[in-house]
C-alpha cells in the first residue's frame, strides 16, 4: 500500500491534498447525492488508480463506509495497488448474476476499512459489460449499502468505458498529469464527459514528472 499516501504517510502534503479533495466531495454532497464517483483521465498512466485508492482511503478514514471497485476491465490494477488477488472480481460476479450477493466478492485488507471489489477476469467486451443492466444493478445495490463507491476506469480519451459508466453514476473526477497530458487532450476528455452529461466534480492535477513529485495535487470545482 506504499502508493496510498493517505495510509503510508498521513502527515504528508499529498495526504493533506487528498483530505481537501475529500472535503470538496463532501461539500458537493450537500446539494445533490454524490455516492458513486468515477475516476478517469484522458490518457493512460496519469494516476487514476493511485488517485482512486487515495480518495477511497481518505473518505473511509473519516468514518464513511466506502467501496473501491475496479471497472478498468482492460488493465485492472486496483488489486495491485492494494496487494490483493484479482481472482474473483466484478466480471465474475456479473457472470454469476450475483449482484445481490456481492459480499462474497469483497476483499478487505489489513489496516483499511475499504471494501474492495477487484475487476475479475478480463472480458472481451468491457464497454458492453459497463452498459449492462447487471452492472447498473450492482451499482444500485452498492449505492444502497455504502456512503461512497469509488470507481476506477480506463482513460476516457482512449476508450468509451468511463463515459458509459459516468451516465449512471453521480460524479466524475478527471485526473490530469500536468506535463504529460496535452492540454487539448485533457480538454477533449472533459468535453467527452460533458457530452454524456457526466457531473464533473473536479480535476485533480497529478504532477509527478521527475523528482518534484510529492506535493503536487490540486483540486478545483
Ligand atoms: N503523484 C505521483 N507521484 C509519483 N508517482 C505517481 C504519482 N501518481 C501516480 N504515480 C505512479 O505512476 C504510475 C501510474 O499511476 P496509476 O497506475 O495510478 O495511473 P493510471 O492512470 O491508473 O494508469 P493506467 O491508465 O495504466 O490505469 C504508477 O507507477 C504510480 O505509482
Ligand atoms: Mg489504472
Amino acid at each position: 500500500m506504499d502508493n496510498i499516501a493517505v495510509y503510508a504517510d498521513p502527515k504528508s502534503p499529498v495526504a493533506e491534498a487528498y483530505r481537501s479533495i475529500r472535503t470538496s466531495i463532501q461539500f458537493a454532497n450537500i446539494d445533490q447525492t454524490i455516492k458513486t464517483i468515477v475516476i478517469t483521465s484522458a490518457k493512460s498512466g496519469e494516476g487514476k488508480t493511485t488517485v482512486a485508492a487515495n480518495i477511497a482511503a481518505s473518505l473511509s478514514l473519516l468514518g464513511s463506509k466506502v467501496a473501491a471497485i475496479d471497472c478498468d476491465f482492460r488493465k485492472p490494477s486496483v488489486h495491485k495497488m492494494f496487494g490483493i488477488s484479482n481472482k474473483k472480481g466484478i466480471t465474475d460476479l456479473l457472470l454469476s448474476h450475483a449482484e445481490n450477493e456481492y459480499e462474497g466478492y469483497i476483499r478487505k485488507i489489513p489496516g483499511s476499512d475499504i471494501d474492495i471489489i477487484t475487476a475479475g477476469q478480463i472480458p472481451s467486451n468491457p464497454a458492453e459489460i459497463l452498459s449492462s443492466k447487471s452492472m447498473k444493478g450492482l451499482l444500485g445495490v452498492l449505492r444502497r449499502d455504502y456512503d461512497y463507491v469509488v470507481i476506477d476506469t480506463p482513460p476516457v480519451g482512449i476508450v468509451t468505458d468511463a463515459s458509459i459508466i459516468s451516465t449512471y453514476t453521480d460524479g466524475t473526477i478527471l485526473v490530469c498529469s500536468s506535463g504529460y497530458v496535452e492540454v487539448d487532450m485533457a480538454r477533449k476528455a472533459k468535453r467527452t464527459l460533458e457530452n454524456v452529461n457526466a457531473r464533473i466534480l473536479g480535476i485533480v492535477l497529478n504532477n509527478f514528472i521527475g523528482e518534484h513529485n510529492k506535493d503536487n495535487y490540486y483540486y478545483y470545482e
